[in-house]
């Protein structure tokens, strides 16, 4: 019966084996994950951010653990687009998922050149890009909680990036996500990806300081879920149904049911983060509890559940 579901899903002009994705920064770029699970199973796979120049990140400690999730202040660490492309893409080339680069910046130049390295290059579907960084030059305020210096990242990054899906990830730290989501698609986002984590501290009581070098960080894991698939439905009710604009969801998904509930609440797609740390083939279980839930519920296509919450 299980065979019978059809679990492909349209992710744009995509269509992808099934609509579990890994999380951008939870799974390295692939060889971290490749020994626990078969990454063929997966029908997207999202690398960690990745920055004109290689960066070292912020000073340890850089994670701490919460009750019901964890903080992470990496500091966006990796090798740069150049060294990406010469020694972790090849890699990546040879899975069956779809594979988006995360890209990330300090200017609107840096995203830019980033894209511009990636738009020729065949193993790469498309592009996340990760508006949660601070404009260096606007002050430091994170480009994505303004709707024009969205509007205007989107535009300069679409350009670059030439036939690659262009997917823009929203961070929850704002007062109207909507909004954000309106202006990424007015500015050319091919697809947007939700949520990105929740800047967040704990204090270290004996010692009245942070626990984390940077002071703060981004809350993720199981507690952020519910407010992450409120947002989900948000953005697909106010923003992304009517332009036909899909969306990965993403939020403490540790399991088919979590996975399914973001799905009903509007996201074409789901991403898996905090829980490949709890369990490496979180993912893959998920595509067959997907595929399961299906089955024992007489659905052919698991693309009827896109959108189908009921009043
Ligand atoms: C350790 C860690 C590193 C992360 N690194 C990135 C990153 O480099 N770029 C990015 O856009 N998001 C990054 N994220 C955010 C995740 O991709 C995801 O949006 C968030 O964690 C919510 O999903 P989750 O609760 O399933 O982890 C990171 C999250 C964690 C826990």
């Amino acid at each position: 019966m299980e065979n019978m579901v059809d679990i492909s899903v349209e992710f744009g002009r995509l269509r992808l084996s099934n609509p579990v994705f890994t999380a951008s920064g939870t799974c390295g770029y692939a060889g971290e994950l490749g020994e626990f699970m078969d990454l063929d199973r997966l029908g997207g796979f999202v690398t960690k951010s990745i920055t004109a120049q290689p960066r070292m990140g912020n000073a340890t400690p850089r994670i701490v653990e919460t009750d019901a999730g964890m903080l992470n202040a990496i500091g966006l660490a990796n090798i740069g687009v150049e060294r990406f492309i010469l020694e972790k893409l090849p890699a990546l080339a040879k899975i069956k998922a779809a594979v988006f680069v995360n890209v990330a910046g300090e200017t609107i130049e840096e995203y830019v050149a980033v894209a511009q390295n990636l738009a020729n290059q065949e193993a790469v579907a498309g592009l996340e890009l990760n508006i949660s960084c601070p404009n260096v030059a606007k002050g430091g305020i994170s480009f994505g909680t303004d709707p024009e210096q969205v509007r205007e990242i989107t535009s300069a990054v679409k350009q670059a990036a030439g036939q690659k899906v262009l997917m823009v990830k929203l961070t929850p730290n704002v007062t109207d996500i909507a909004v954000i989501a309106r202006a990424a698609i007015d500015a050319g986002a091919d697809a947007l990806s939700l949520i990105n984590t929740f800047t967040a501290m704990v204090i270290d009581i004996k010692e009245r300081r942070p626990v984390l070098a940077n002071r703060t960080g981004g809350l993720s894991g199981p507690a952020i879920k519910p407010i992450a698939v409120y947002m989900v439905n948000k953005v697909y009710n106010e923003a992304a149904k009517e332009r036909g604009i899909p969306i990965l969801g993403m939020g403490g998904i540790r399991n088919a049911s979590d996975a399914i509930e973001f799905m009903i609440a509007g996201a074409s797609a789901v991403a898996v983060g905090t829980g490949s740390f709890v369990e490496p083939a979180c993912a893959a279980k998920i595509v067959e509890g997907i595929k399961k839930y299906c089955a024992d519920n007489a659905i052919a296509g698991v693309k009827e559940l896109v959108g189908s919450l009921g009043a």
